[in-house]
């Protein structure tokens, strides 16, 4: 069921394991998934067009501008047909060109063209594969959001031993089947999700304000994730100098007070992620006219903003079934953010440590511990938000349907 009708693009790259993929390709067919496959200029050197195409039952294709093909753009084309693209082996020469953006030949344009989930498979030498340069690439790579299936410890074509060899065909096939199991799960439950972030702006006067230097990165990239997942999801933004991307629904928000009237207008929701820097306080009034410089103010006078993850989680009508809440703490992280937990009725809470200037507020990069409802901890050290946010997006949809199984 789980990999039926699905559509795999596979890029053959030129190393030893290419040999693999034909048994790949046999195994998806078997499995129902249609399979074309991108054969690079090195891959060739491993297997044959020939054997390629009778296995996938389709045209292989190699060239980047095909004159057979005419009127078809092929790295656009392929990569919208898929439903998912596999390049294997992975080579750390593909890995490096990949971090730079490259784009020489038909499978380097593909995947920069693409918009859909990208999994590399390395294989090479154990030496190759620990280099700092592979290492730092694999980090740029990961940043981008391309994710990796292996490399598995063991003993290499050359006879050296240790990580580098590519994950087996029944190992990839599991992970797809995994991975798509998930997916269509999520499809089928028709999950709905908010994600509010980014700081709020508590006008004083038509000039000045009180906010924060949330720069809304982080929420960002999880709303995107869980689109990436098939949730419905909307994300409630205060300002921002994000470029949000279509592939997510944006509302945009000034004040605290709009972003909460924005999510309760999104209520009911399956699940709700607080990510937001929402000004706990906003001033009493807001002045019509600039305030000079020379009038008598000596005090602002301000109240609480109303707090949005802690109505949702005592909303008995519409509490979502899974809230996650953010904790930004500067001292006793883990013990301050379970605090956090346990007073909005968070079921996860991302703890985050902003003493740090290096990360978190403003900055590509964060450092982050998951903490679930039962104590479990998941420390994940400094990267960047995008794969951050991947495992924050996981960690949800793992608790989400297993609080759904054990319900049902
Ligand atoms: N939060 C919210 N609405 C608010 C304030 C906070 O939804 N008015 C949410 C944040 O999005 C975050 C969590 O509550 O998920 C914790 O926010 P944080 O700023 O760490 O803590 P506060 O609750 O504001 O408490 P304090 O500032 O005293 O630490």
């Amino acid at each position: 069921m789980r990999l039926e009708n699905k559509k795999i693009l596979l890029i053959i790259g030129g190393g030893i394991s290419a040999y693999k993929s034909l048994d790949l390709i046999r195994l998806l067919q078997k499995k129902g998934s249609s399979v074309k496959v991108v054969l690079t200029k090195s891959g060739k050197k491993f297997v044959t067009s020939l054997s390629v195409s009778s296995l996938s039952k389709n045209r292989v294709f190699e060239e980047m501008f095909d004159e057979k093909n005419k009127g078809k753009i092929d790295h656009i084309s392929l990569s919208r047909w898929a439903d998912l693209i596999l390049v294997l082996p992975t080579t750390a020469n593909f890995m490096s060109k990949l971090s730079k953006g490259g784009a020489d030949d038909l499978a380097s344009t593909i995947i920069l063209a693409s918009n859909k989930e990208v999994f590399l498979v390395p294989a090479m030498n154990v030496r190759m594969w620990l280099h700092k340069a592979t290492q730092k690439n694999l980090n740029v790579l990961i940043s981008y959001g391309y994710k990796f299936i292996g490399p598995e410890d063991g003993e290499m074509a050359c006879g050296e031993y240790g990580k580098g060899k590519m994950s087996s065909p029944r190992q990839i096939l599991s992970f797809l089947e995994k991975f798509f199991r998930k997916k269509d799960l999520l499809k089928k439950k028709k999950i709905s999700a908010i994600v509010t972030t980014g700081p709020t702006k508590e006008y004083i006067d038509p000039v000045r304000f009180i906010s924060n230097e949330s720069s809304g990165k982080q929420g960002y990239e999880i709303a995107l994730e869980l689109s990436r997942l098939g949730i419905k999801t909307t994300l409630i933004s205060g300002p921002t100098k994000l470029t949000y991307s279509s592939d997510v629904k944006v509302k945009e928000v000034v004040s605290g007070k709009e972003m909460f009237e924005a999510v309760k207008k999104k209520l009911p929701t399956h699940i709700a992620v607080c990510t937001a820097a929402v000004s706990d306080f906003k001033p009493l009034s807001i002045k019509k006219n600039k305030i000079k410089k020379d009038s008598k103010i000596t005090e602002i006078k301000i109240e609480k903003n109303p707090d949005i993850l802690g109505y949702l989680g005592k909303n008995n009508r519409y509490k979502p079934k899974l809230l996650v809440g953010f904790a930004a703490e500067t001292e006793d992280l883990i013990k301050n953010s379970i605090k956090k937990m346990q007073e909005k009725f968070c079921d996860i809470i991302v703890a985050n440590d902003i003493s740090n200037k290096e990360i978190g507020f403003n900055s590509d990069l964060n450092e982050v511990t998951i903490v679930d409802k039962s104590g479990k901890t998941q420390k994940i050290k400094k990267s960047s938000k995008k794969f951050i946010a991947s495992l924050i997006a996981e960690k949800i949809v793992d608790t989400f349907l297993l609080n759904e199984k054990s319900l049902n």
